[in-house]
């Protein structure tokens, strides 16, 4: 049974011609079997040492799992044989497999800086913006396009990892044309109100998004552990006049960011105070969300990960050891909240009947001033979905792998 370490079983073999020539060839390779290490070496004299597990390991994913989990217990798998041949060193184990490991596959999983995080867009800089980032005029895709060329789906999800926020035209006013699209870019996520979630300006709503009054800056669903990552709006029906039915758009990020540079302590208290969110929806379903956590969340690098701007789920209680610094903590968000209802840092964006506006909801901060009902029945009708990175980065790690 042979096991090749390479990726030609899940790329087109151009792709593997092309890319094995940058990397400088195998032309050595040693077992030592006290250390339990297989050592390769290339011709630039740059060793790898692999401990025989996981060379072994990653060889059997392509077999039997029962096998794999079995030799990482007993530890007893061992190499009988390496060789080399045309770059690639061949072992022999004492199994009677055989695998293959070439030095594309060795530059792919060790000559990169070690991944940051799971985003497939690795040297990709996010790019935070401010009042004067105008999304329509910056980043639009077109909906057809997206829907059926590869490069340009995956030039729209490098586009939102970047910024945060991309609007997609021409996706026409019918119902429904979310679903396409999450299906295309990924799969939905579900939440209490379902999956596609319309959003329409009714008197007298229990749900604040299903009036015309206006919301500030927040996020959604706070209160769960997994909050949703990605928003889709569509516009359906918009109001006249140039302003009517606008939404607010906040960088969340960049308003962290320079909270940071200019009040590192507040920064510091909200990156590391946790806090409640709690939303009882027991007025209409039987559910009372509850989660813990900062409103700067910070990944294991110290760089910020998510932002949370919820006032209306934001609960009353404290953990015991906040209790005695409570006001600064409330100096602290309030800075930050003001900051981000800041003139520098807010854009106000008009959907169009056939637009959609996708939006990191961790980053991006949406709100909306408030607007007349008039009586000639005129509304504002947006459907809604919910997307998280899973889905969204499975895609791109596929386009990737292809394009
Ligand atoms: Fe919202």
């Amino acid at each position: 049974m042979l096991l090749r370490f390479c990726r030609a079983h899940c790329s087109p073999a151009t792709r593997l011609f092309s890319t094995v020539s940058r990397h400088t060839r195998i032309v050595a390779a040693t077992l030592d079997s006290d250390a339990r290490r297989l050592t390769i070496q290339n011709e630039d004299e740059k060793r790898y040492s692999l401990p025989f597990a996981y060379a072994r390991e990653h060889a059997l994913k392509t077999a039997s799992k029962e096998p794999i989990r079995s030799a990482i217990r007993s530890g007893t798998v061992t190499p009988t044989k390496v060789r080399i041949v045309n770059d690639a060193a061949f072992v022999d184990w004492s199994t009677g497999e055989q695998t293959e490991i070439d030095s594309e596959w060795l530059a792919r999983h060790f000559g990169r800086r070690e991944s940051k995080a799971v985003s497939p867009f690795e040297s990709l800089e996010k790019t935070y913006w401010r009042s004067d980032y105008d999304c329509h005029a910056a980043n639009t895709v077109d909906f057809t396009d997206i829907l059926n060329d590869d490069v340009k789906l995956l030039e729209f999800l490098k586009t939102l990892e970047r910024y945060g926020m991309v609007v997609i035209n021409n996706a026409t006013s019918e119902s429904g044309q979310l679903l396409k699209l999450a299906k295309r870019a990924g799969w939905l996520k579900s939440c209490i109100y379902g999956n596609l979630i319309t959003v329409k300006s009714v008197q007298n709503h229990t749900n604040l998004a299903n009036t015309n009054i206006g919301l500030e800056l927040h996020g959604d669903l706070p209160h769960l552990a997994y909050s949703p990552e990605y928003q889709m709006f569509h516009c359906i029906e918009q109001l006249s006049g140039p302003r009517a039915g606008a939404g607010w758009y906040s960088d969340g990020f960049a308003v962290a960011s320079y909270l940071r540079k200019e009040f590192p302590r507040d920064f510091d208290i909200l990156s590391k105070s946790t806090v409640q969110f709690q939303y009882d929806v027991a007025d209409y379903l039987d559910f009372n969300c509850e989660h813990w956590g900062p409103i700067i969340k910070l990944d294991r690098y110290g760089d910020i990960e998510a932002v949370f701007l919820t006032n209306s789920v934001r609960g009353d209680r404290f953990s015991h050891k906040m209790k005695s610094c409570l006001s600064d903590w409330y100096a602290a968000y309030r800075r930050f909240v003001q900051l981000a209802h800041n003139s520098r840092f807010i854009t106000e964006v008009k959907l169009s009947p056939g637009q959609i506006l996708v939006f990191d909801n961790l980053r991006i901060f949406h709100g909306r001033p408030e607007y007349l009902l008039k009586e000639n029945r005129e509304v504002r009708r947006l459907e809604v979905v919910y997307i998280d990175k899973d889905a969204v980065y499975a895609k791109a790690r596929e386009l990737l792998n292809f394009l």
